[in-house]
């Protein structure tokens, strides 16, 4: 079975990429831009990484991004996770970055982005997988803040899609949100959001009601409604899981107890996502692996969760039609 995941194509559509900063990088960086960190090695950093629930984790993210100082060091942060989806056969993926977390720093926008989007480039050329690039509010930040940092976004249009909601999801619901959310799909980006992750179903109704979504990030939360998962299976409203995330931040004890199978075999367009795969132990093809070792998938159904992705991804239809044959000519081949 790994085997097969393994060589399965996959598509990603939610990936902090500063949540792809390795201890080693972090490490790299720290020294290349003289920063001290309060570790005496990555492998001490990596044992730190024992959380609790999501702001547990969020403390020490947000800590390990200031070693992200330089262009390159975006580059170079990006570049290592696309070799990662070359090593795990990741066709295409959909990537956040939270902008606020480097420019509150005095990191510039441009910085951030110029580094991001030329690695994300040379990953389409070198390494055929393509890409798109998600602008992230923090949502623990004001209203204000997010509307300062889309007026920046906006200059960028051309390589950004569209926006999100990430961070502390308690206490800060999407309608704190609505305004610039609004303003965001009036500049014609798409729109997702965290919800349903820590904090109640009512957020993943209210995402989709009053900030437009296109897909809810996380959304498992959706089984406490009935009603909501059955306007979800209806509207085929897509939902990226994060499965190994879920255990790490604690929302479900056990992987047997998480609710994505169940979810996938009600009819729910679910997809396997990795969310911040160096806190978080693992990339998309563990991620992968650790469900269907929790829980027995045939082939058809592993697949059907890249299929769902495919369907979910802000690519154009030529484009989703060739990544859906690629899929389907992978599972014939092997079974
Ligand atoms: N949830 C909320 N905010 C985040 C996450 C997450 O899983 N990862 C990075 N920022
Ligand atoms: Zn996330």
């Amino acid at each position: 079975m790994n085997a097969f995941i393994q060589g399965l194509p996959k598509v990603e559509l939610h990936l902090h990429i500063e949540g792809s900063l390795e201890p080693e990088l972090l490490f790299n960086l720290a020294k290349r831009n003289q920063i001290d960190i309060p570790y005496d090695s990555p492998e001490a950093l990596r044992k730190a990484y024992e959380f609790d629930d999501l702001q547990s984790f969020l403390d020490i993210y947000y800590q390990g991004a200031n070693a992200l100082q330089t262009e390159q060091d975006f580059y170079d942060l990006t570049w290592a996770y696309l070799e990662r989806c070359q090593h795990d056969n990741v066709i295409h993926t959909e990537i956040f970055f939270d902008p606020q977390t480097h420019t509150d720093r005095g990191i510039a926008f441009d910085t951030v982005i110029k580094g991001i989007v030329s690695a994300l480039k040379d990953g389409q050329q070198k390494l055929e997988i393509s890409s798109q690039l998600i602008m992230c509010f923090l949502r623990h930040l004001s209203e204000e803040a997010a509307i300062e940092t889309l007026k920046q976004a906006i200059l960028y249009k051309d390589d950004i899609v569209g926006v999100g909601l990430d961070s502390s999801e308690q206490g800060h619901p999407p309608e704190k949100f609505a305004r610039v959310f609004e303003m965001a799909r009036e500049h014609g980006f798409l729109t997702v959001a965290h919800a349903g992750e820590e904090g109640p179903a009512q957020n993943i109704i209210d995402a989709i009601s009053m900030l437009g979504v296109s897909r809810v990030d996380h959304g498992v939360r959706c089984v406490d409604n009935e009603a909501l998962v059955a306007q979800l299976i209806e509207s085929r409203m897509p939902l990226t899981v994060c499965p190994l995330s879920n255990i790490k931040l604690r929302v479900f004890d056990e992987m047997q107890d998480h609710n994505i199978v169940e979810l996938l075999r009600k009819g729910v367009a679910v997809t396997i996502n990795s969310d911040d795969p160096a806190y978080f132990g693992g990339y998309m093809t563990d991620n992968f692996v650790a469900v269907s070792q929790a829980h027995l998938l045939t082939h058809e159904e592993l697949a059907q969760f890249t299929l769902n992705a495919i369907d979910a991804s802000f690519i154009g239809d030529t484009q989703k039609q060739a990544y859906r044959k690629k899929v389907t000519d992978y599972l014939n081949s092997v079974v």
